[in-house]
């Protein structure tokens, strides 16, 4: 069974933690990741789509599967189905190691509904999810939240340790409010708040760009793992520069040619899970991020954004290494 103990997590991003994201996030170290988010809601209603963001390949393990959604039988439902491998349009007959709680999303559309963020106002209802995931689910069930709704409602340690009263295993907390969205920047002091208000295993998300950010959490907060979202877009070195600090091994940043390289190997992946006519549009952003800050890389990425085909990104990405 994982521990979230001295992990380093890729955090779940909808519409971009795919299959291809978390393995190369692996190859480059992480020790867990978590899927996009799938919605409960959706489930009830046997969405086929929805059973693609729940698939675990033998190379993906281990993985936490997040739900989201506001009614505790729903919920509950979602948990059983997917810790068992059951839910009809999802092939993969793997199990996650964890179902998470999404209990953190800000979007306007998820809020509305009553679902993410939107139940850090209705504690007593968020509870009721947990018990009834914990019960339902036949793995450890996890909840992912943030610091409060708004400054004059920062409610994070009441949360977490209402999530550990009802049957969590971790949690994870991203030290923002849900009117911060994602910005300005994260404020670590609710993280180190809520580990010391609970037992149960706490993962700090917020703001880690490098591994000096990853070890400055640690050592502030005391959080017994970090989650890494946003740093590790076009990013999945960020992985192997934590661990080798973890590890004091040496570290060499990646050089432009071998970012090049790895945006490539990322497509492919892309390609080998969705197929090339899903996978080139939702790869160009992946392209982009990995471009970043690479000199003459504007037309570069313009020239990306009307490729159809893995070979025309590749003619133009190896065209560019050249001047690199
Ligand atoms: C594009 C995008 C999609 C996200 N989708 C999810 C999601 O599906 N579930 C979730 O719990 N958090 C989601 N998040 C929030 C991240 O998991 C993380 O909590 C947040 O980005 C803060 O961490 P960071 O500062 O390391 O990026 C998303 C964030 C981004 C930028």
């Amino acid at each position: 069974m994982i521990d979230f103990k001295n992990k380093i997590i890729l955090a779940p991003m909808a519409g971009v933690t795919d299959y291809a994201f978390r393995k190369i996030a692996r190859e480059y170290g992480a020790d867990f990741c978590v899927s996009e988010m799938i919605s409960a809601k959706a489930m009830e209603f046997k969405d086929k789509k929805t059973g693609a963001l729940a698939e675990i390949n033998e190379d993906d393990e281990p993985i936490g599967i997040q739900i989201f959604g506001h009614e505790p039988e729903c919920m509950a439902n979602a948990a059983y189905l997917l810790s068992r491998g059951l839910y009809e349009h999802t092939k993969s007959k793997l199990l996650p190691a964890t179902i998470d709680i999404n209990m953190g999303c800000p979007v306007k559309k998820i809020v509305t509904s009553g679902d993410g963020s939107a139940l850090m106002q209705n504690i007593s209802l968020a509870e009721k999810i947990i018990k009834a995931c914990v019960d339902a689910s036949s793995v450890p069930v996890t909840v992912k939240f943030r610091a409060g709704w708004d400054k004059e409602s920062i409610n994070c340690v009441d949360f977490a340790k209402m999530a550990e009263g009802a049957g969590a295993s971790a949690i994870t907390i991203h030290a923002r409010t849900r009117s911060q969205m994602y910005e300005p920047s994260a404020n670590w002091e609710y993280i180190k708040n809520v580990k010391e208000s609970v037992k149960i295993p706490v993962v700090g998300n917020g703001d880690i760009y490098s591994a000096n950010d990853a070890f400055r959490m640690i050592e502030e907060t005391g959080v017994d793992s970090v989650m890494i979202g946003r740093g590790a877009l076009g990013n999945p070195f960020i992985f192997e520069e934590i661990k080798s600090k973890k590890e004091s091994k040496e570290y060499t940043e990646p050089t432009p040619r071998e970012r090049v390289e790895a945006a490539l190997y990322h497509t492919r992946l892309m390609i080998f899970d969705k197929g090339e006519k899903i996978a080139i549009p939702e790869s160009r952003k992946h392209v982009s991020w990995y471009l970043k800050g690479l000199r003459g890389n504007a037309p570069v990425r313009v020239a990306i954004n009307h490729a159809t085909t893995y070979d025309e990104i590749e003619k133009i990405l190896k065209e560019y290494i050249n001047t690199l």
